[in-house]
């Protein structure tokens, strides 16, 4: 890979032509009619379905709403079949499976004895900010981010450092899809901001640690191999130690080019481990396994430091649901991300007609679209009008960080049907589009062209 291989190239979406909906079926086959909201709150008991009252439509927290891949169901009936409910005792067939899918999808040679396991992403980035920087310390992150991040660092002694993304136009490795033209499209608007990241790093005190979410939640920015490799080299001039969160990669729209920050780190000289699941690309969080890979010799001398606990805390079924999907859900997931990519274009074309005032940014990877409502007449808490009036639960951009506020990210692993719904109701509680030029009706801070 070179720079130039990662130059953006996007591709205008036109909005008079309608997106795709030819699919009928989920990416395991099951029809959208199956998918309706009202009969998966009679089936589910996950957090999706259980934290807003039954007439609300979630679209909030990232599980899909898809069924999981035969072959992951598969894999976990026959461990329940074998009574095969133990305890997990290292990650087993799950090394080669993840390692020959890092090689296959991204060209990242991972050694198997390089990978470690965590109850999930969470618990991984937690456990290895212990090892990694036992006393603490600054951390920084580039926000608005996933909030998530804000809650695990509770459970260590850090000082939160919030370095915001960076607006550019320019951002990420060019998916088909991205545009930067039409009513209602961004292109990912934001990038690292490196000149930031270095004075952070640079001051005095300076910083400890840095959690690279990559790609980007809540955008789905893919960053490119040039700021990631210029991270690298700061995070090693500057001893900082990087931990990249890449639960989202899995699910990188073909036409970008998702870059492991591992290689980087290794090649640059800085301590760095990288956290990974099928959790967010199988749609399998429930499940608790993740892994933890070391980026050289002396990240994975960090990592036999992980206390015995953290590979009994793993999920023997995960363990088996993870290796399933690295190894024969590679077809599922290529379905899902289309289905997704689908679903993004129908989501920009009803909000360019049905949503004045709102802008969405198009994701590169991920299902999660980041919704830019500071134009939509909504008032200062567009996420709360939005909930309590519309009854549709989004994420409040507010919890993500700095940079956040007046945003909501709306998930769109779903049948098509349930984002006609969405938008239908949001659309129904907008104030008349004025081009938003009354104060009354618009936020008065509106100034959509600068956040392009
Ligand atoms: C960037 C990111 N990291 C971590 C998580 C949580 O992952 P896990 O459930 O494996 O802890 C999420 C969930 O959406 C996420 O988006």
């Amino acid at each position: 890979m070179n720079d130039a291989d990662c130059a953006p190239s996007p591709t205008a979406v036109d909005p008079s032509v309608p997106p795709s909906t030819e699919a009928t079926a989920d990416p395991a086959g099951v029809p959208f009619a199956a998918l309706d909201p009202r009969l998966l709150r009679e089936q589910r008991t996950s957090l999706k379905w259980t934290r807003f009252a039954p007439d609300v439509l979630p679209l909030f927290v990232a599980e899909m709403d898809f069924a999981i891949a035969p072959e992951i169901q598969r894999a976990m009936i026959e461990r329940v079949q074998a009574s095969d409910l133990g305890y997990v005792d290292g990650a087993g067939s799950l090394a080669p499976a993840f390692t020959a899918f890092a090689l296959d999808r991204w060209g990242w040679h991972v050694p198997d004895e390089h990978v470690h396991l965590a109850t999930d992403v969470a618990t991984a980035v937690v456990e290895a900010l212990r090892v990694g920087r036992p006393a603490g310390g600054r951390l920084a992150i580039s926000t608005p981010t996933y909030p998530g991040f804000f809650e695990m660092l509770e459970e260590v002694p850090f000082e939160v450092v919030e370095v915001p993304l960076t607006r550019d136009a320019g951002a990420g490795t060019g998916a088909p899809g991205r545009a930067t033209s039409g009513s209602a499209v961004l292109a990912p608007p934001v990038r690292l901001d490196l000149a930031a990241i270095e004075h952070a790093f640079a001051s005095d005190p300076g910083i400890d640690a840095f959690i690279l979410c990559n790609p980007h939640n809540p955008h789905g920015l893919v960053h490119t191999q040039a700021d990631l490799a210029e991270l690298a080299r700061l995070a090693a001039a500057y001893d900082v130690f990087v931990v990249s969160d890449e639960i989202h990669a899995p699910l990188t729209f073909p036409g970008a080019r998702f870059t492991p920050f591992a290689p980087l780190a290794a090649e640059a000289g800085a301590l760095s481990v990288s956290t990974l699941s099928a959790s967010k690309g199988w749609n399998l969080a429930g499940a608790k396994c993740a892994v933890l890979v070391a980026a050289d010799a002396s990240a994975n001398e960090l990592l036999r430091r992980l206390p015995p606990e953290t590979v009994t805390r793993v999920s023997i079924l995960g363990l088996h649901a993870n290796a399933a999907a690295f190894t024969a859900g590679r077809e599922w997931l290529d379905r899902a991300i289309a289905q997704v990519q689908a679903n993004v274009a129908l989501l920009t074309d009803l909000v360019s007609r049905r949503l004045p005032g709102v802008r969405l940014v198009a994701p590169e990877a991920g299902y999660l679209v980041w919704l830019d409502l500071r134009g939509a007449g909504l008032g200062s808490d567009p996420y709360s009008r939005i909930l309590h009036d519309a009854r549709v639960a989004l994420n409040d951009g507010a919890a993500f960080g700095a940079g956040g506020a007046g945003y909501a990210r709306i998930n769109v692993a779903c049948a098509p049907q349930t984002i006609h719904a969405a938008v239908d109701r949001i659309a129904s509680i907008l104030p008349p589009f004025d081009g938003g030029a009354s104060p009354e009706t618009r936020s008065p801070n509106l100034d959509l062209e600068e956040s392009r």
